[in-house]
Formats: structure tokens, sequence, C-alpha cells
């Protein structure tokens, strides 16, 4: 059976990037991991990718004049790495309308908090600002408008007395390495169908289960 090719965009550490590592490593899984490709050298998310095998390139953003040929520069290495589908983790570079509209509904990304609250940056400070008792991770399609677009998969964590920024931080991001592989897996075995501005899910059973809790977090 042909496998997803799926490219994946990173920036940083890459915790995000092990966990769809790992989960393409399962017997049998119907999506590999073709290209991962970084706007920064040297991040240890890359580091990560070429221990398991999997072709790296770094394309340094600031090697070009503007945003439209970078994200051309990525569209060509994706491409030429037979790519078919591309997951942000941790990549910090605005996607321009066009690249976004070249991979409409093959991109995912990961954002940690609720969708649609508190989207851009220090999600975990503004959720403690506003008092939440839930907070958690969003997976979700890209559209051209910042932290926008269906909603596949969330994982919900609580908020606890005494959390600050970095506790809370832990909490998402362990729910993070588990909504993203759950998203990917659903994406490769061809159960997520997008109706307007909604991602649906075919198939009965927990595994069709669109939010995460998990009792220990
Ligand atoms: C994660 O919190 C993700 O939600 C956000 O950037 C962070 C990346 O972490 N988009 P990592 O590089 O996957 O460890």
């Amino acid at each position: 059976m042909a496998r997803l090719k799926v490219g994946v965009l990173v920036s940083g550490n890459g915790s995000n990037l092990q966990a769809l590592i790992d989960l393409c490593a399962t017997p049998d899984f119907p999506a590999e991991i073709a290209l991962v490709l970084s706007n920064k050298p040297d991040v240890f998310a890359l580091e990560r990718a070429a221990r398991a095998g999997i072709p790296i390139r770094v394309i340094p953003h600031q090697d070009f004049p503007d945003r439209l040929s970078f994200d051309q520069a990525m569209d060509a290495a994706l491409r030429a790495a037979g790519v078919e589908f591309v997951c942000l983790a941790g990549f910090l570079r605005v996607l321009s309308q066009m690249f976004v509209e070249l991979w409409h509904d093959k991109i995912l990304n990961i954002h940690p908090s609720l969708l649609p609250n508190f989207k851009g940056l220090h999600t975990h400070a503004q959720a403690l600002a506003a008092g939440v008792k839930v907070h958690g991770c969003t997976v979700h399609f890209v559209r051209p408008v910042l932290d926008d677009g269906p909603i596949l998969i969330q994982a919900v964590v609580p908020v606890l007395p005494g959390d600050d920024e970095q506790t809370l931080a832990a909490r998402v991001l362990k729910a993070e390495h588990r909504a993203y592989p759950l998203a990917l897996r659903l994406v490769a075995e061809g159960r997520v169908k997008i109706e307007g501005t909604r991602a649906r899910i075919d198939g009965q059973g927990p595994d069709a289960a669109a939010v995460l809790m998990n009792p220990q977090d």
C-alpha cells in the first residue's frame, strides 16, 4: 500500500515532530515522513529527523527578499521530495496566502490553546490571565488567516491552582504529543472530510473521538 508522504515544517525543538516520527514508525502505518524542512539551522528538530534517517532540508528565510519567494522555495523542496501533505510542528513563520492555497486542505497545524480562544503567541499566559479552568491544544487545517481553519482534534487539560506559564505549557505539550499523532493517523487513514468550516471524522468508536482528555493530566 502506498504510504502518504508527509513533510514536516519545524523551527525549534521538534518534540511534536518526534511524536509524528514515532507514530510513522508503527508497523504498517499508512504515512511516512518524506522531508523535515526547517527555516533555522542547528535546531534540535533536525537532529531528531537525522537520527530517524529522514531527509532534512534547511531553507533560511533570511536568504530571501520576501515571504513569497521563501514560500516558493519551500513549496519546491516539498514537491521535489514527493510530499503530499504538510504538518506544521512549531514552525515559526507565517505562511503566505499563496502557499496556503497551493496546499489547501493539505496542511495541519498544532496550536497550544483550545481555538478559537487564545490565538497568536503567549497562549498559556493568555489562558492564565483569562482565568479559564480548562486549556489545551488544537490540531487544525490551515487557512490564510492565522490560527484559523477547520478543527480536527482538541486535547483538554485542567488549569490547576498554582499553575504558572511553565507548568501549564508542560501539561499542554504532553497533550500535544497525543493530539497530533491522532490527527495525522486520521488523515493518513483517509477518515477526515472537510465540510465548509468544519472537519468531520468518519467512523465510530473511541478512535473517532475528536476530544482527548487524560485523567492523569
Ligand atoms: C508547540 O507548543 C506547538 O503547539 C507550537 O510550538 C510548540 C512547538 O514545540 N506551535 P516543539 O518544537 O514541537 O517541541
